[in-house]
């Protein structure tokens, strides 16, 4: 059995309920964060926590836990559960709101759940991926609303893709759940500057990277895209997943490419450097 809270206290997850008024399924209004938790241990959780007050902030979510309350409460939850390798999801609602439009004070959910990554298959030969045009709603927020990336399922899924990337005025942003890195024919390394999410797995390659090779976060035009060496994909439940073909066509020699598979060590290594046992007590 598994355990979830809410607001103040910790609930079986099928005793886990809100009421229906609140604006999260009135008007899909909320924020949420998302990150693992590996040998138990929450995964760069002040960079996401970081990111969690600030979506909140930005669309006038009041969340109803302190920082380090709301800390506590993830490594009560994580005992609790015991599940070592897994996702924590973390919602603050626009609440119960008496107008049905007006955010007011926001219920916070904490939940988690087993997490399996992608398997090798995705790693060793890359990802095909479609693109559309689209910028989401206020982009700088970790919004709950998927509408766009839930809807264009069909359409990945008809054209046998594994993601769509979205672009506007021919310059590309992100995908629904992950960010995107290119690696063009100057050994540089770009990924988008605007229209995006911050992504925590983002943050954490630009800095790796900084010490392989130039690194520049800006516009990057379709074009430069589809004439990529290497392209390839950044999220918390991917880490980075090589891109080796674009809207029916190949990028690069149309094999996961090499810098994407050093980045992705050096990530691997991070990440295990964070959370060693020896580290856990720390
Ligand atoms: C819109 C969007 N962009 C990018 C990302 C990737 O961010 P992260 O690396 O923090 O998972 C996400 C994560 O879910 C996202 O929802």
């Amino acid at each position: 059995m598994k355990w979830v809270f809410i607001n103040d206290d910790f609930f079986e997850e099928d005793k886990a309920a809100i009421q229906i008024s609140d604006l999260s399924l009135q008007r899909g209004y909320g924020v949420f964060d998302f990150f693992r938790t590996v040998n138990n241990k929450p995964l760069f959780i002040e960079d996401y926590l970081n990111r969690f007050y600030q979506s909140a902030k930005a669309i006038f979510i009041t969340v109803p836990l302190e920082r380090e309350q709301l800390k506590e409460v993830v490594f009560k939850l994580t005992e609790k559960n015991n599940l070592p390798e897994s996702g924590i999801r973390i919602t603050a609602t626009g609440g119960y709101s008496p107008d049905g439009y007006m955010p007011v004070e926001g219920n916070i959910i904490i939940q988690q759940q087993p997490l399996k990554l992608p398997p090798k298959e995705k790693y060793e030969n890359g990802m095909k991926i479609i693109t559309h045009e689209y910028v989401r709603d206020l982009p700088a927020v970790k919004s709950i609303n998927y509408l766009m990336g839930v809807w264009l399922q069909k359409e990945v899924k008809e054209k046998q893709a594994d993601d769509v990337l979205y672009y506007k005025n021919n310059v590309i942003s992100e995908f629904p759940r992950s960010n995107i890195f290119i690696v063009n024919n100057n050994g540089e390394l770009l990924t988008p500057a605007s229209n995006i999410l911050a992504g925590i797995t983002r943050k954490k390659v630009l800095e790796l990277a900084k010490d392989v090779m130039p690194v520049t976060a800006r516009d990057i035009g379709t074009n430069e895209l589809m004439n990529a060496v290497e392209v390839f994909m950044t999220s918390t439940t991917k880490r980075l997943l090589p891109i080796v073909e674009i809207d029916g066509k190949k990028i690069g020699d149309g094999k996961p490419g090499k810098i994407t598979a050093r980045l992705y060590e050096l990530f691997l290594k991070m990440e295990q450097k964070e959370t060693a046992p020896a580290a856990a007590g720390a």
